[in-house]
């Protein structure tokens, strides 16, 4: 038996799993963001604690034989969200979590003071990552800077609860900006031209390895054996990848969730920064190539509130009854400003071509065809990065439309693939972590791609008039660019 758990930007959730890879039991506790001001997006890490101790509790519940065999842990986590700990190990103040946009102006001069940044981090300047967020706090809050004595990312935090030994792995570190991705180490270069201590950073290792073992003094209340191995684990990018067999080169999946990510795994380090993708290391050996597009099914959520739909999927029916083609609004999704390919926090969406006769179902097709452009777009880039998916699987809220997959399909132009159960990848892909860490057993044995499969066709008779938007909705762009810079002050 095996537990893998994921310590998500919602929630922790928590999958129990036999030696032959059958889910036995799962389980999910949610938590809030504090969101007090514009940008500000934090969590205490007090809460991933109680979460975890939550869904332990209830995998125990539901199998107490299983729970009590079993034999690792392995761990998945919210991607470049910074926790900061004292010379105790206590937290210093509430993680500041991806989706924090404070650090804009930390990201503008960070380039200046690292000449070669993007090439060893794998990515343009972003206040996603945790370096803005480590020198926003350095800028705004020197008293719980000086106290900073080690830093790490969320999975880790929960580990270190679990184990009292710090450590990070490959694929948390290659999404912090201070990170040789080429290297699979901690950058000196950055630390330094940072000015950021290394003596902060944790031991890296794969994420498979084994970082520690559960602390006999809480191992009896969690009803678990003391001593048992924690495998590191990964950053949910990649430990999705793993749920999903997405190990060997050329291998991907597009994530379909509130914002999208596209894919590719590499067996080499080739980064695009200029492409702003993002070229991370994997969290077994190797590397990938990912697009991030912050606004995905959180579009459509947000055209269904705006439009008075209770329910986004009768919404998604009544689009799909009336579908005859394109639509004729065309939908600029960067509501949340965008990464791939613009790498800019403050664009903002437009409509264009909205008229009397314009209804929320025009609206909503319109969304949903904007949200698959910009994959399209993302698509095309990592061809052109030497990455290309050939068969894409498709996972997340979003993939749960057949109807907007097949449009997405039409787009890229191919047949994607449409996994079930697909919600469970990074859990399941921290449990394979913990499998591969304790048995020694080969990668590629145990990271399979999901049974059920569901091939997804494209229009074809669409195929024509969805390319010609395409060119569209990219002639479009700057206007929508022009328009945000005037939001800035120096009007660039
Ligand atoms: C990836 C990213 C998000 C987080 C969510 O770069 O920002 O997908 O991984 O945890």
């Amino acid at each position: 038996m095996y537990l893998g758990i994921d310590v998500g930007t919602t929630a922790t959730k928590a999958i129990l799993v036999d030696e032959s890879q059958r889910t036995l039991a799962r389980a999910t506790r949610d938590y809030a963001t504090s969101r007090p001001g514009p940008g500000i997006s934090e969590q205490d890490p007090a809460l991933w604690i109680e979460a975890l101790q939550s869904v332990l509790t209830s995998l125990r519940q539901a199998q107490p034989e299983a729970f009590a065999a079993v034999r690792a842990l392995g761990f998945s986590g919210q991607m470049h969200s910074l926790v900061t700990l004292d010379a105790d190990h206590q937290v210093v103040r509430p993680a500041i979590l991806w989706n924090d946009s404070r650090g804009a102006e930390q990201c503008t001069s960070m380039a200046a003071r690292v000449p070669g940044l993007a090439e060893i981090s794998g990515v343009v300047p972003m206040t996603s990552f945790t370096a803005a967020k480590l020198l926003w706090m350095r800028d705004n809050e020197p008293k719980h800077y000086d106290r900073i004595a080690h830093v790490m990312l969320a999975k880790d935090y929960v580990r270190l609860w679990l184990t009292g030994e710090i450590a990070s792995d490959m694929s948390d570190a290659g999404g912090t900006q201070l990170f040789d991705q080429a290297r699979r180490q901690w950058s000196p270069a950055i630390l330094n031209g940072l000015g950021i201590d290394p003596g902060w950073m944790p031991p890296l290792m794969e994420g498979y390895q084994i970082a520690g073992r559960l602390r006999p003094a809480i191992a009896g209340a969690l009803g678990l054996r003391a001593g048992i191995p924690l495998a590191c684990g990964g950053a949910d990018v990649g430990t999705g990848a793993i749920g999903l067999g997405c190990a060997a080169p050329g291998s991907g999946f597009i994530s379909l969730g509130t914002g999208v990510v596209y894919f590719v795994a590499q067996d080499r380090y080739a980064p695009k920064p200029d492409l702003v993708l993002h070229n991370f290391a994997h969290c077994t050996p190797g590397w990938y190539q990912m697009a991030a597009m912050l606004n995905g099914a959180s579009a459509l959520a947000w055209a269904s509130k705006l439009t008075g739909a209770a329910d986004i999927g009768a919404l998604l029916a009544k689009v799909e009854a009336r579908y005859a083609g394109p639509s004729s609004v065309m939908f600029l999704p960067y509501l949340s400003g965008e990464r791939t390919p613009h790498g800019d926090g403050d664009l903002r969406g437009a409509f264009l071509g909205l008229s009397p006769a314009t209804d929320p179902i025009d609206i909503a097709q319109a969304v949903i065809e904007g949200v698959a452009f910009s994959i399209r777009q993302a698509d095309d880039l990592l061809t052109e990065a030497g990455s290309p998916c050939p068969v894409p699987g498709l996972i997340g809220g979003g993939a749960q439309s057949l109807f907007w997959c097949r449009i997405l399909a039409t787009l890229l132009g191919r047949d994607l693939a449409r996994y079930d159960e697909a919600d469970l990848g990074p859990s399941l892909g921290a449990a394979r972590l913990a499998m591969i860490g304790e048995s020694g057993v080969d990668i590629a044995l145990i990271a399979k791609p999901p049974e059920k499969v569901e091939a997804v066709r494209p229009l074809a008779e669409q195929a024509e008039a969805y390319q010609h938007r395409f060119e569209t909705f990219k002639a479009m762009f700057p206007a929508v660019a022009s328009y945000a810079s005037l939001s800035r002050p120096n009007g660039d």
